[in-house]
């Protein structure tokens, strides 16, 4: 890994995945050598994080677009002025979150989104901290048994179960309302090798998530979910994880196709308020 950063200071925050940036301030402006090497720790650590940005949504956009097209989620509330923009918003008198199951963004389109951009715009002081865990080092710990098998294999991905009407089957409408919607939009399937190459390191990532894969390939569900379960207690182990704690104005952005992520729902009574804007991806090939 090459650590020779002129422009920026980068410490990691496990051995595994993580680093926190500093000498970035996103508002005024950054050089293109700069963004070059925010690029570099960005694959090199799978998920960045900024500390004391202060940033309007204008800026936050702006910054997003140096990344890449910007994809709308379809189903978050947007915020009101800039649509753009998606809403990660707990209020204190809600009980659910957003994204307390541990997952990739997006992996239920065929065309997966690169990564995210989340900006704190209100915290507790207290709880609401974000994990994030590597797929890089998921797949190099298994065994070379199950990597093979692996390999062979295809997983399909949806939306349906987690966004559409039966999602919703049972839950506190009151609590979700606001936040998530358009429940007709959630048509979405997608098949993707489990094993993937990842697009910019070309290094091999484990690729099926709790929240959208439904099973694999030319298998059963009940086949399946044995073997999917194995694989998400096993990249959840904490040694290829890092965890970050919010303050107002800290950013991160992740790479999904090299990451899972979890958002901790302990903080009850507070208002937790993210804008999270989202960056298109490439379709996803095979690793050899
Ligand atoms: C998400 O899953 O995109 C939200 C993560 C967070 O709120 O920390």
């Amino acid at each position: 890994m090459n650590t020779d950063y002129t422009t920026i200071e980068v410490t990691p925050l496990s051995r595994s995945i993580g680093a926190e940036l500093s000498g970035v301030d996103i508002a005024a402006g950054i050089c293109a050598k700069q963004f070059a090497e925010i690029q570099r720790a960005f694959i090199d650590h799978s998920v960045i994080f900024f500390r004391d940005q202060d940033l309007s949504p204008e800026q936050h956009i702006e910054f997003a677009r140096c990344w890449g097209e910007i994809n709308v989620n379809r189903f978050f509330q947007p915020v009101e002025s800039h649509p753009l923009i998606a809403e990660v918003r707990k209020e204190p008198d809600q009980r659910s979150n957003i994204g307390s199951v541990w997952h990739t963004d997006h992996s239920y389109d065929q065309i997966p989104a690169m990564g995210s951009i989340l900006y704190a715009r209100a915290v507790p002081e207290v709880g609401g901290d974000t994990m994030y865990s590597s797929m890089y080092a998921a797949y190099e710990s298994l065994s070379d048994g199950m990597k093979k098998m692996l390999h062979g294999l295809r997983a399909e991905h949806s939306s349906r179960h987690v966004f559409g009407e039966q999602a919703y089957v049972g839950r506190d409408l009151a609590d979700i309302n606001g936040r998530l919607g358009n429940t007709a939009a959630a048509t979405q399937d997608a098949h993707h090798p489990v094993v993937i190459r990842h697009p910019f390191s070309g290094r091999p990532a484990l690729y099926v998530n709790e929240d959208f894969t439904v099973k694999f390939e030319g298998w059963s569900k009940e086949e399946s979910q044995p073997l999917l379960d194995y694989l998400y207690q096993h990249a959840r182990q904490n040694e290829f994880t890092c965890r970050f704690k919010w303050r107002v104005g800290s950013m991160a952005i992740w790479d999904n196709r090299a990451t899972h992520h979890y958002a901790l729902n302990d903080y009850h009574g507070d208002l937790r308020l993210m804008h999270r804007i989202t960056i298109e991806g490439e379709a996803l090939t095979a690793a050899a």
